[in-house]
């Protein structure tokens, strides 16, 4: 069932605090492009995410390091030209937020005015805290993100689940109720133990959406292209593919090149 065009109402981060107030979940897709975007908005998404695993998924990194402010906007761009409804999250990349709080400003005022999304979101806890909070002061809604932060991977040296040790899960904590008292409107929890996720989530009053976080968190964001299926070298524990869509445009592909090749296609009725 699709969104009609006249029964929806926007979400805002105000309806995110509504709806863990009320115990309903959150849900959270990533999506990079106009068409996706459309379609997944209009099958009822809460919030979309215009990830910088876009440097994976759409441009053949091995890591998000890479890609740029720029990219990032022509991509969270491209994503708000296709909505209605979701709340649109962009992520601040790599390098445009870490080096001190006034570049992170900037380049979130960037993202906001090139980009018409409508909020940011920033890797880290206490050690980016000066940047979430001058960001805050634009009145530039923020979303953390703590857990595995892939923008640190080299740090970390694997992507296995994170805050396992009790020092970890302590600081985790910590940061998490640092961000909610910061000013954030919600959190992203990557890749930790479903124990310390919902730990996380009855501790704090802002909505925490897990991705490989368990199901004691407030919602859920999964990468859209994973689980649809596209993707076939990325297989976390966590992953549910509600497709298999890699396997239908080989399908696809290859049945238009075999009616290319013996001039099935185009017919009598597909020409002028
Ligand atoms: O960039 C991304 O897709 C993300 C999600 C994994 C939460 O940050």
């Amino acid at each position: 069932m699709s969104v009609a065009k006249k029964d929806y109402k926007k979400v805002t981060t105000n309806t995110l605090a509504e709806m863990k107030q009320n115990g309903e979940k959150i849900s959270m897709l990533t999506a990079y492009d106009y068409t996706l975007a459309k379609i997944i908005d209009g099958a009822g998404i809460d919030v979309i995410l215009v990830g910088d695993s876009a440097s994976n998924v759409m441009a053949g990194h091995e890591t998000t390091l890479p890609i740029t402010l720029d990219q990032m906007i022509y991509h969270a761009s491209s994503v708000v030209r296709g909505i209605n409804r979701a709340l649109v999250v962009v992520d601040m990349p790599f390098g445009s937020y870490q080096g001190n709080s006034l570049e992170a400003l900037s380049s979130a005022i960037k993202i906001m005015k090139e980009s018409g999304g409508h909020s940011v979101k920033l890797e880290g806890g206490s050690e980016i805290i000066e940047s979430i909070e001058r960001i805050l002061t634009a009145g530039i809604p923020v979303m953390g993100h703590l857990g595995l932060t892939p923008q640190s991977i080299y740090k970390f040296g694997t992507y296995t689940v994170r805050a396992k040790e009790e020092v970890e899960a302590e600081k985790l904590l910590a940061d998490a109720k640092l961000l909610e008292e910061a000013g954030c409107f919600a959190i992203v929890l990557e890749k930790v133990p479903a124990q310390l996720a919902q730990k996380v989530a009855e501790s704090i009053n802002i909505p925490v959406i897990g991705i490989g976080a368990g199901a004691g968190v407030d919602g859920q964001v999964l990468v859209l292209h994973d689980m649809l299926g596209m993707t076939h070298e990325f297989n976390p524990r966590f992953l549910r593919r509600y497709l298999n869509l890699a396997d239908d445009i080989t399908g696809a592909v290859q049945n238009y090149v075999t009616d290319v090749k013996s001039k099935d296609f185009p017919n009598k009725k597909e020409q002028y």
